[in-house]
């Protein structure tokens, strides 16, 4: 088998200024969950988000509740469906919760829409996102917080097609323990998704 690296073109954010970063947002909504008076429920969105979900809530040293829900619009192009799906709910209670939704990324910002529509009926009490890599040139929709809500970022990213550190192209590089700008020719093929 090739190497994980195939059809990188060059590093955006190595492997030590991702973890850098992520230990300043982990102490950033750490500081903000302490003054909760009950456990927050950090809500992991599947697939793209395990990476950032595992390394940020080891370093988050505050009684909480880790959850998964898979919400999935891309395919396997690189462009937005614009309709996302929830392929698998929450196994926790929300209700009168605050929430922490965890993602890798908000692009369109449909997802991020859709999941909190989804969490506020479901009764979440306040309802906060915790985004490894935000690309605000993308946004479509904004995203509204619910409550007392607030909006963390690890970096702001440029508007190329980025993978690795949990970001796929058609499911591969999720595994690279970096952020790396993938080259056009191997999405190219498929610009029509
Ligand atoms: C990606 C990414 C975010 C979402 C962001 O998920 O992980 O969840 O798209 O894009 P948006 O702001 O335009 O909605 P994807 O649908 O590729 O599923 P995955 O996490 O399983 O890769
Ligand atoms: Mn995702
Ligand atoms: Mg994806």
């Amino acid at each position: 088998m090739v190497s994980a690296e195939v059809g990188i073109d060059y590093v955006l954010w190595t492997e030590d200024e991702v973890s850098t970063r992520v230990g300043e947002v982990a102490a950033e909504l750490a500081a903000d969950l302490r003054a909760l008076p009950e456990p927050a429920v950090i809500v992991g969105v599947a697939t793209g988000a395990f990476l950032f979900l595992a390394d940020l809530v080891r370093r988050v040293d505050v009684r909480l509740v880790v959850d998964l829900v898979r919400v999935e619009s891309y395919g396997a192009g690189t462009e937005s469906s614009g309709k996302p799906r929830i392929t698998a709910d929450l196994k926790v209670d929300v209700a009168g919760k605050h929430v922490v939704v965890v993602e890798d990324i908000v692009d369109t910002g449909n997802t991020l829409s859709y999941l909190i529509a989804h969490l506020e009926k479901k009764g979440a009490s306040s309802i906060s996102v915790c985004t490894f890599l935000d690309k605000p040139a993308r946004r479509k929709v904004n995203v509204h917080l619910v409550g007392d809500g607030k909006f963390y970022r690890g970096f702001e990213c440029p508007d190329y097609f980025v993978v690795g550190y949990g970001l796929d192209y058609a499911e591969l590089y999720r595994n690279l323990p970096y952020v790396g700008v993938l080259k056009p020719e191997m999405y190219k093929k498929d610009s029509s998704n």
